[in-house]
């Protein structure tokens, strides 16, 4: 990496993870101005790139379609500037769940934001424990980082747990389960998630033989939205008699009333990433983004 020519850039949402990459990477740091009209549109100002080595700090959480406008925004600032090299970092990149047709007549929303993307002139996307890291198959390369590891170390070092064990919502996550449990030294189960496509109600059920009885539940996710798919395992744990249960999360968006509602079915504490701004983020990106730069 060329430290002279490299600049960071971001809003100022994104400012504290982003200003601590700088410092990591000791590369220039740049803040775009936003404002934001009653209607709704960005505006964004960033000074001149013109040359350099972007590297674009940006989550695209909710409100989603705004940031993911806002993103698109500095992208193309950067390219009209005539910006060497355009590499967005994306901590939690959003749409990532509409990778498929699930029912006929549906977009693979994950695809489009892929070639708005390339057609802005992005070179590279990086992205935390994205939903499922295979279908971001773009025309540039893209880079899933995970905060697993550390999401594992700091149970392992701060939470006193009765004969863990690790669960997965879904089949989905097994392997990132797999990875946590092997960080903890645990056994792990995964339950099984339905989703009706028409209706978007969800059912989960659990078919493995192990015993739950007493045992601490560390469910491990990689996105908590509206709270739903860890209510509906914590209902299955708690007809096993499960003792009791945390939510590892790498992106806590909890929408609505969801930290209440995780609470009142027992959730005892959300453990979380600062991909975006949340009040449960125990491990700092900073390091994971920064390492994988300093590697380059
Ligand atoms: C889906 O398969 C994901 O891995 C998450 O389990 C899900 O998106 C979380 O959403 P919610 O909290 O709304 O159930």
């Amino acid at each position: 990496m060329q430290q002279n020519n490299t600049v960071i850039i971001s809003d100022d949402q994104n400012s504290s993870l982003a200003k601590k990459i700088s410092m990591d990477l000791d590369v220039e740091y740049k803040k775009t101005e936003l404002r934001v009209f009653a209607d709704g549109e960005s505006k964004i100002r960033l000074d001149n790139v013109s040359n350099k080595n972007c590297i674009i700090i940006h989550s695209t959480h909710p409100p989603t379609d705004q940031h993911l406008m806002q993103l698109f925004m500095i992208v193309y600032k950067c390219k009209q500037d005539g910006a060497s090299d355009i590499c967005v970092v994306s901590p939690y990149l959003a749409y990532t769940r509409q990778d498929k047709v699930f029912v006929d007549g549906e977009i693979i929303s994950i695809n489009l934001i892929g070639e708005i993307l390339e057609s802005l002139g992005t070179t590279k996307l990086i992205t935390i424990d994205t939903h499922n890291p295979n279908t971001l198959n773009y025309s540039f390369p893209t880079i899933d980082l995970t905060a697993i590891p550390f999401l594992a170390k700091y149970i392992k070092k701060n939470i006193k747990l009765n004969d863990p064990i690790v669960v997965s919502p879904d089949q989905g996550g097994i392997e990132r389960a797999k990875k946590f449990a092997e960080i903890i030294q645990a056994n792990m189960l995964s339950l099984i998630k339905t989703r009706d496509r028409f209706t978007g109600n969800i059912s989960i059920s659990f078919s493995d033989q192990q015993s739950l009885e007493k045992r601490d539940a560390l469910i491990v996710d990689d996105m908590i939205s509206t709270g739903t798919s860890i209510i509906k395992a914590t209902e299955v744990l708690k007809e096993n008699n499960i003792g009791d249960m945390y939510v590892i999360s790498s992106h806590a968006l909890l929408l609505d009333d969801a930290k209440e509602k995780l609470r009142n079915a027992g959730i005892k504490e959300i453990i979380s990433t600062n991909s975006i701004p949340n009040e449960f983020a125990k491990i700092d990106l900073s390091n994971v983004i920064s390492n994988y730069f300093l590697k380059q």
